[in-house]
């Protein structure tokens, strides 16, 4: 199974990635989590060590450019996604491997192609891998790191969304450029719900945009007071609302 999890800025993207990953890894499921992000987070909500050494950061020298037919060029990753794994991944909490793809360092040999392109072939060589059971990718705002194609792996792509009008506007647009890419499987993830009403305005905004809701997510200080220990909530207080939302809606994408 291969998710991506995207949406506007701080709607919430790393929160529900992390939790996720460590939820679905508790059940005994291998889990890859891909942070796709340049100002990386996903390691702290997915509870790592932060004395931990980290692995060696990604460089751009692990593309390449290789020929195709009449003096065409297309990029690729040199190595096999396992390899990459193996050398670049970091060990989280309940089987979680950590990946995280968002900062490539520019290398000063190999191939000069921008640390963009690096992320968005290894985004696609990550989602194309057979490698591991579950990946789960924490996204920029934006679909940039898919390419045509990409989504053909991709189980569904969930946008984020907020109770408010610009970040329903947002979700809109977003569906949009997906049908652009040709990603069908596009869902949403309602996020920071605080009351009825709240749920309501998403619902029948979503109906609005025929974008299906995946599950509400209710608005929980547990969240706001592990970010401020700098811890995963699910270490904060495994029965928060916000965990047990997300393991209702893991054990749905599971069944
Ligand atoms: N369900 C929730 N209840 C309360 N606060 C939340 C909830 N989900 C996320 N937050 C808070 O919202 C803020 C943004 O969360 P998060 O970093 O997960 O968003 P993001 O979409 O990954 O942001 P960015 O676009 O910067 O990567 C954080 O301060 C977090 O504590
Ligand atoms: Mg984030």
């Amino acid at each position: 199974m291969k998710i991506a999890i995207a949406g506007k800025g701080g709607v919430g993207k790393t929160t529900i990635s992390g939790t996720l990953c460590r939820v679905l890894g508790r059940s005994h499921n291998e889990v890859l989590a891909i942070d796709g992000d340049p100002n990386p987070n996903l390691s702290v909500v997915l509870g790592i060590d932060k004395s931990a050494t980290p692995p060696p950061s990604l460089s751009t020298d692990i593309i390449e450019r290789v020929e195709e037919a009449e003096g065409k060029w297309r990029f690729q990753v040199k190595m096999p996604f396992e390899e990459i794994l193996n050398k670049f991944g970091q060990k989280a909490p309940d089987n979680v491997t950590l990946l995280m793809v968002g900062k490539p360092e520019v290398a000063g040999t190999g191939c000069m192609c921008g640390s963009h392109t690096v992320v968005r072939e290894l985004v696609h060589s990550a989602l194309s891998s057979k490698e591991t059971q579950i990946t789960i990718l924490d996204t920029e705002a934006s679909l940039e790191h898919m390419k045509r194609g990409t989504s053909r792996y991709v189980d569904k792509i969930y946008t984020v969304v907020e109770p408010y009008f610009r970040s329903l506007e947002a979700a809109s647009r977003f569906a949009d450029m997906a049908k652009q890419l040709g990603i069908e499987k596009i869902e949403a993830i309602a996020n920071k719900v605080r009351n009825q009403e709240e749920k309501m305005a998403i619902t029948e905004y979503c109906k609005k945009i025929n974008l299906p809701i995946a599950v509400f997510v209710p608005f929980d200080e547990n969240v706001m007071e592990a970010d401020l220990k700098g811890i995963s909530v699910i270490d904060h207080n495994e029965n928060a609302p916000v965990v047990k939302a997300i393991e209702a809606f893991a054990a749905s994408l599971t069944n």
